[in-house]
């Protein structure tokens, strides 16, 4: 999808919104630079296009109008520069006016720190309407968050739409979820139920297999009576996962609920893993990943699936004797002839660490906002640009 090229773009000034908020170490050398890579379509199209191209982005969550050397996305456009191969000049105070020329591309300093940003200021989305002839949202992982940048600019720029990264992460949510190939089966994951109980109520609607893992199992496991020993798990939501449970049955569909797992007797890289039949966790087990039983079972579910939505891993992988439960969905998602769709930071950590990303249908760039998605909600800065396309 060719969203840019639609408007003609010679000549003209574009402004992109990406985001660009990469994870950084403590010198502030970017540590996985995804979103950089997935912004340089964008760029790329404009300039081809002949457009004088300005770029922005927040990078963290800093103070507003307190612009400290942490907040810069000079590294950034250090790495956009490789990327692009050609220099990608960083412009402060930006906000009244930008200087680039046709067939260049600026970096506007990160745009969290104007005043107004966060606020979604009327007054700061026109001033930054002004600096453009097009506004380009490319932003998926930003396209949750209601703020100058991301919605009130699209409301004021004199044309304004979605850029290639937004529209394929769009195309492809649409496809798992809008009308997914059946059956669609769900692996949502994690510590806690509290922090996805939307996400799962959402979803019960829609899949025909609810795999829950992590934390989440175990809420599962004790509203299906079974005991947990002291793992992790929130009792006061019992209530909630046998109400899932329940909508689920009722549809025909089901939560797999695991008939084995993996157990110690701490929480550590050096912990002693013991599988055990679910009736024979211990008092004090603490179940860490699922077992070999139960991941075969939910390994063929997602073999027969015609789409997989994937959002966390089901044990604690990154201690390898708890990861095999995440490595053989990984593994059995990688092989499957189904359309799949990963988001969420720890799931992309489980992708590269089981070398899959080549055989997932389409990893979003989004963490909350890819939650949002699933959770059924509107992102503000899609609607935005759906009310503009009227
Ligand atoms: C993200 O990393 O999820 C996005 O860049 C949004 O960042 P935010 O949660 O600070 O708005």
């Amino acid at each position: 999808s060719d969203l840019i090229a639609r408007n003609q773009l010679q000549g003209k000034r574009v402004f992109i919104r990406a985001d660009l908020n990469v994870p950084q170490d403590d010198a502030g050398n970017i540590t996985e630079d995804t979103r950089i890579r997935a912004s340089v379509p964008a760029i790329q199209q404009a300039l081809a296009a002949g457009a004088a191209v300005m770029v922005t982005s927040h990078l963290g969550r800093p103070t507003e109008g307190e612009f400290k050397p942490e907040d810069s996305l000079a590294p950034i456009a250090a790495r956009l520069s490789e990327l692009l191969g050609k220099p990608v000049e960083l412009r402060q105070n930006w906000v009244d006016g930008v200087d680039v020329a046709p067939g260049q591309v600026v970096l506007l300093e990160n745009c969290r720190v104007n005043k107004g940003e966060k606020k979604n200021s009327d007054d700061l989305a026109q001033k930054m309407a002004k600096l453009c002839d097009v506004y380009v949202n490319d932003a998926f992982g930003t396209a949750h968050r209601a703020e100058a940048t991301t919605h009130g600019i699209a409301k004021f720029a004199p044309v304004a739409c979605a850029g290639p990264l937004l529209a394929a992460e769009l195309d492809a949510l649409g496809k798992a979820l809008g009308q997914p190939a059946r059956p669609l089966a769900a692996i949502v994951a994690g510590s806690k139920v509290s922090t996805k109980l939307t996400i799962l109520k959402s979803l019960a609607d829609k899949v025909d297999n609810l795999i829950v893992g992590g934390g989440i199992a175990n809420t599962f496991m004790l509203a299906a009576g079974l005991k947990i020993g002291k793992s992790l798990a929130e009792a006061d939501l019992v209530d909630e996962a046998k109400a899932i449970i329940d909508m689920l049955s009722q549809r025909g569909a089901s939560v797999p609920i695991p008939v084995d797992v993996v157990c110690a007797k701490e929480f550590a890289a050096t912990a002693a893993a013991t599988v055990k039949d679910v009736k024979d966790v211990a008092d004090d087990d603490m179940i860490l990943d699922i077992g070999p039983r139960t991941a075969a079972q939910l390994a063929e579910q997602i073999a027969k699936a015609g789409t997989v939505v994937w959002n966390g891993p089901v044990g604690v992988f990154e201690f390898d004797q708890f990861g095999e439960g995440t490595k053989t969905l990984a593994m059995a998602i990688a092989s499957s002839k189904a359309f799949s769709i990963a988001g969420g930071g720890d799931t992309l950590a489980a992708i590269a660490k089981y070398h899959i990303a080549d055989k997932v249908g389409y990893i979003s760039t989004g963490g909350g906002a890819f939650l949002e998605f699933l959770e059924g909600k509107t992102l503000p800065a899609v609607e935005v640009l759906q009310q503009r396309a009227g």
